[in-house]
């Protein structure tokens, strides 16, 4: 038989009242800066917000961009101003939410590729796991506890 490497990934579901204070606020972050989101041509906004080790927290949201490749992710904005203004802080918790422009409810949401491989390029740089949620449509929040649950067999150049 073929020899085989597997990897064990999983994702929590929880409640709101599960959530922390810290995780709460986040959560809330992110919701709130989805509204700033710059989104014309999808739109579709994404708010995200990041809890650092000193307990700050900053959040930002997707920049869109007439010639498409250029706009940006939500969790590329903010973890490239979290780590341009914040180099020493690692970044511990990244709260996402997203909603479609004009739509009351919240749409699913979950890191695309460029943004999982920034967050593993974090967690390289600092040493220390970020977790991640993920607001469902339903109230509930997917917790990946880090980057590996979302990126597995990831690259990691040099280390
Ligand atoms: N987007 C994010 O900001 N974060 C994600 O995790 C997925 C997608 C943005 C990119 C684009 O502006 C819009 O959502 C539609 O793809």
């Amino acid at each position: 038989m073929a020899k085989k490497i597997a990897q064990n990934i999983c994702l929590h579901i929880l409640e709101q009242g599960e959530l922390d204070k810290d995780e709460m606020d986040l959560m809330a972050m992110a919701k709130k800066s989805l509204q700033n989101a710059y989104a014309p041509y999808s739109q579709f906004a994404v708010g995200a917000a990041l809890l650092l080790e000193s307990g700050e927290m900053l959040s930002a949201n997707n920049q869109e961009n007439a010639a498409f490749p250029v706009g940006i992710c939500a969790e590329r904005v903010l973890l490239s101003y979290a780590n341009a203004n914040y180099p020493n802080q690692a970044p511990l918790k990244i709260a996402l939410a997203a909603k479609a422009l004009g739509s009351k409810n919240y749409s699913s949401i979950s890191p695309c590729g460029l943004c999982r491989q920034t967050i593993n390029e974090y967690e390289l740089k600092f040493n220390q796991e970020i977790a991640i949620y993920m607001l469902n449509p339903s109230g509930e929040i997917f917790k990946a506890d880090n980057i590996s649950q979302l990126l597995p067999f990831k690259f990691n150049n040099f280390k």
